[in-house]
């Protein structure tokens, strides 16, 4: 997969495509493997991951670790990455590279935990609304650490990192994993009330415990860590990527098509599956598999939620799906600020979409037609791309080093299944100017 930086002026052109059909290896997940490799700055030795998705985000973030001193080797065809750290890491994060990722944020709690220190830059990442940090800082902070507001980042310091009793105003995802890493080293008992409970922190707990880690209540919304001295490099498999798998499964449903995708836990899945089938699509679930089927598409309401709500991750891609489906939906969105800010892009297909604060009415079934898509993040992207496979004439999608971090290979895995898509340079497509 080619990822230099010329490929960001690539852009996607998609046409009406035939029902798509075939099999789908779904990879591990984004928002998973960034952060087991931020976790191997835990501990001295080699870590090795294996499942590794082949996206943009992960030489990103082995490029972090380098700065920090690792040596990271990736292979992302065999979906593997060893992470070496001989010496103790550098304290200092690279700002370059921590400020082109959001997940960048998640080396702050292991090198606080390993060092007691840590100078970072604010994270870059999606535009998708204000995104605080508030709730990291204030757990370390009641684990003992200080915090140094710089005009280009933070600086944390805790030179008695101890247990600590946090309740979080919101069961961030981020805050979450920081506070457990860091907790999973610091002296005593941490307890972490309204924790939240992804698939991918389940994930990131369990990589932490085969390190040597005490954490009791993974998957629960209170997390229990006894911190321990010191934590062993170990090998891991990342989970597979419910979102990725979940973006295919809406594909099946909207071109009512028949796709196997393999590599899945079904059970992360199980309200955007509830979804689907409310919606009309057919779904069978295997021991890790599941197949989609086409059905008559109706409308059905969902809320985004922290897990195992609805995630709002996949909230784009469904409203393409609903925007084909007999009937008016509602969607209500309580996790991004902003993500809604696809459906300007939509409605220049033609889609039916009101907007009202964070609630959405989409009615069905709406006739699309090709349009020029911009601005978008990497889950607009990826919904762009799914209403051009339904709508007339010809989609352009701008911008695909949004896609690129969350879709590995999207375009060839696409065509695969029947779909009329190619990635071309920007310079080879007439194009009007960007929207302001
Ligand atoms: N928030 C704060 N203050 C904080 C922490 C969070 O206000 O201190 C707010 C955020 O601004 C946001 C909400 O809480 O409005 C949720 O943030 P959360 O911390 O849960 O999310 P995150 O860790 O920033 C991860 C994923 C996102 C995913 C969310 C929710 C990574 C790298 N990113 O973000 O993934 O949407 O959890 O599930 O893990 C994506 O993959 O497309 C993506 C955006």
């Amino acid at each position: 997969m080619g990822l230099s930086p010329t490929d960001s002026a690539d852009v996607f052109v998609v046409r009406r495509s035939a029902p798509l059909r075939g099999v789908i290896t779904v990879p591990g997940a984004k928002n998973s493997v960034l952060k087991l490799m931020a976790a191997s700055i835990l501990a001295p030795g080699e870590t090795v991951l294996s499942n590794v998705p082949a996206i943009a985000d992960v030489p990103v973030m082995a490029d972090i670790l380098q700065g920090l001193g690792a040596e990271v080797t990736l292979d992302l065809d065999a979906g593997l990455c060893t992470i070496r750290f001989d010496d103790e890491p550098d304290w200092h994060a690279p700002a370059d590279a921590v400020t082109r990722i959001r997940a960048s944020i998640s080396c702050l709690g292991p090198l606080v935990g390993r060092l007691r220190r840590c100078r970072i830059a604010l994270p870059g990442g999606d535009n998708i609304g204000k995104r605080g940090i508030e709730m990291h800082l204030a757990g370390l902070e009641a684990m003992g650490a200080s915090v140094i507001e710089h005009a280009d980042g933070i600086e944390v310091r805790a030179e008695d990192l101890h247990g600590a009793q946090i309740t979080l105003d919101f069961p961030s995802v981020g805050a979450t994993e920081n506070l457990v890493m860091a907790a999973s080293v610091a002296d005593g008992r941490t307890i972490i009330d309204n924790a939240a409970r992804e698939p991918e922190i389940q994930d990131l707990c369990a990589f932490l415990v085969e390190m040597g880690a005490r954490i009791e209540g993974i998957g629960d919304p209170r997390l229990e860590i006894e911190g321990v001295p010191e934590l062993t490099a170990v090998s891991w498999r990342t989970c597979p990527d419910r979102i990725e798998a979940g973006t295919w499964a809406v594909a099946a449903a909207l071109t009512h098509g028949d796709l196997l995708l393999e590599h899945v836990r079904p059970a992360d899945l199980t309200m955007p599956l509830m979804k689907l089938r409310a919606a009309g699509a057919v779904v069978e679930e295997g021991a890790d598999s599941l197949r989609i089927k086409a059905g008559d598409l109706e409308a059905v309401n969902f809320v985004t939620l922290p897990y195992p709500g609805f995630p709002t991750d996949m909230q784009p891609q469904f409203m393409v799906l609903l925007s084909q489906a007999q009937g008016t939906s509602m969607c209500t969105e309580n996790v991004f600020e902003s993500r809604f800010s696809f459906v300007e892009q939509f409605r220049k297909m033609g889609a039916d979409i009101d907007i009202d604060g964070h609630h959405a009415l989409i009615r069905g079934v709406a006739p699309l037609h090709g349009a020029v898509l911009d601005g978008l993040d990497v889950r607009a992207g990826a919904a762009g791309v799914l209403a051009g496979l339904v709508a007339d004439g010809e989609t352009i999608v701008r911008d695909v080093h949004h896609v690129d971090r969350g879709y590995g290979d999207f375009v060839p895995r696409l065509r695969s299944i029947g779909a009329d898509v190619e990635r071309v340079p920007a310079s080879e497509v007439d194009l009007p100017a960007p929207d302001a």
